[in-house]
């Protein structure tokens, strides 16, 4: 159990974007957990037919609560957001017994927010992201390591540059629901639905 009366639910936060980064904090700072800035994206497909995978998110705006992850937009994920722009994506921290889902819109990422990420990123990473067709068939595995090998070859001696296949994705929330574990089961849930431009909030049954 943790202990944290300011993180509780006896009055509720009016500001969902504001507590979601208190717990993204909490989340870095405490838990023993490697990628506590995973989430758990679903999307579904021009059919309606749904899937998840995770993905790292890299950008949190406490203010507006939008959050940005980077992918290759040849996936089947970036496909999926083609074909329809809602996605459901959720936070788990076993450690801290809290998770946290963001259902909303995502919309790529301007050029500039992208190639900035990509400049952080080690050249490892910056040469996968050319030979990487995400999604695709691969044939074997050697088609890969050539595929490295040639984009090793095209920019050696200098940076490599963002592909234009490769970017962001921004996340802007419609609703936003905080679970947070008690004892015996009694768990908390708050469901914070943006109406009209503000944020209204009830509790939920666990
Ligand atoms: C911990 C973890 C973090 C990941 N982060 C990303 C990411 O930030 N972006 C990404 O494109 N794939 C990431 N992946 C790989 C995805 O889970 C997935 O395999 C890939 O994006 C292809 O998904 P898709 O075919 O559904 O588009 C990550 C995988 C793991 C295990």
């Amino acid at each position: 159990m943790i202990d944290e009366p300011d993180l509780a639910f006896e009055v509720i936060p009016a500001d969902p974007c504001a507590l979601l980064g208190q717990w993204l904090d909490h989340a870095r700072e405490q838990s023993a957990q490697p990628n506590w800035n995973v989430i758990y994206l679903a999307t579904v497909d021009g059919h309606g037919r749904p899937s998840v995978r995770p993905v790292l998110q890299k950008y949190y705006d406490a203010t507006t609560g939008r959050i940005t992850f980077f992918t290759n937009y040849h996936s089947r994920k970036s496909h999926d957001i083609e074909a329809c722009p809602m996605v459901s994506a959720a936070m788990h921290w076993d450690h801290l017994e809290r998770v946290v889902r963001v259902d909303g819109t995502v919309e790529k990422a301007t050029e500039d927010v992208s190639d900035r990420y990509f400049a952080t990123r080690s050249r490892e990473s910056q040469l996968g992201a050319w030979a990487s067709e995400q999604s695709a068939d691969l044939p074997d595995w050697e088609t890969l390591l050539e595929r490295v090998f040639e984009a090793s070859a095209r920019f050696a001696g200098g940076p490599v540059p963002r592909p234009p296949h490769w970017g962001g994705y921004v996340l802007t929330p419609q609703s936003i629901e905080f679970w947070a574990g008690r004892e015996s089961r009694i768990h908390e849930r708050v469901l914070y639905v943006k109406d009209d431009g503000r944020w209204v909030s009830r509790r939920l049954y666990p």
